[in-house]
């Protein structure tokens, strides 16, 4: 049997991490963040000094970096879970994220990451249900309203979640969709506990089926 995925889509701020994070937990699962994986190989190209819009350039780094995100985000090595978040990285990962090269280097560990679990992953980000596992197991997608969304965010603020949304949702390659066969739910107002409920309720009608 091929390895379980729960795939889960959506917006920043919209709950996917947290979600994610509590579903694979009470699954006893994986848990993949993929963001963390173009924040990670973002960071590296500033500390470089790598053109992020060197579209080459920024594809053979994403080939040859070492990168984990569990237990903590590390590339080549290096602790790098709290830089991933800065202003400096939430202003240039949409332009790596865009990068149809970039993509493709992470697309294929996001595969090869998932298929070398052995029960299942619970895998989120913005092309999951579209593009890097279309027939998984479950596919979820998230939203909620901006005003939360930015709440969510902290200090990013609302315009820079907005700006990163729109970039998100109008690139070329791969860009944040919704899967026709998706479970959408709006987050706004609900409780983490809730939205992992019901999505455990579609597994199991899924599995059982
Ligand atoms: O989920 P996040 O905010 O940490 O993601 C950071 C950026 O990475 C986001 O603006 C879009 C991009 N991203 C992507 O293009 N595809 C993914 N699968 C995950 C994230």
């Amino acid at each position: 049997m091929s390895a379980r995925i729960i795939a889960i889509d959506g917006p920043a701020g919209s709950g996917k991490s947290s979600v994610a994070r509590a579903l694979a937990a009470a699954l006893g699962w994986s848990f993949l963040d993929t963001g963390a994986m173009y924040r990670a190989v973002t960071l590296e190209a500033l500390r470089h000094d790598i053109d992020v819009h060197d579209e080459g350039a920024m594809a053979e780094l994403a080939r040859r970096v070492t990168l984990t995100t569990l237990p903590r985000v590390t590339i080549n090595g290096r602790d790098v879970e709290d830089e991933i978040r800065t202003d400096e990285v939430n202003v240039a990962v949409s332009t790596v994220a865009a990068n149809p090269l970039v993509r493709t280097q992470m697309v294929r560990r996001q595969r090869d990451f998932a298929a070398a679990q052995p029960l299942g992953t619970v895998v989120e980000g913005r092309d999951i249900t579209t593009v890097v596992f279309p027939n998984a197991t479950v596919k979820v997608f998230l939203t909620a309203s901006l005003e939360e969304r930015a709440r969510r965010r902290g200090e990013e603020g609302a315009a820079s979640v907005a700006r990163r949304d729109d970039a998100d949702t109008t690139r070329h390659a791969s860009p944040l969709r919704q899967a026709d066969d998706a479970l959408v739910l709006d987050t706004t107002g609900r409780s983490v506990e809730d939205v992992v409920e019901e999505v455990i309720e579609c597994l199991k009608l899924k599995t059982l089926s």
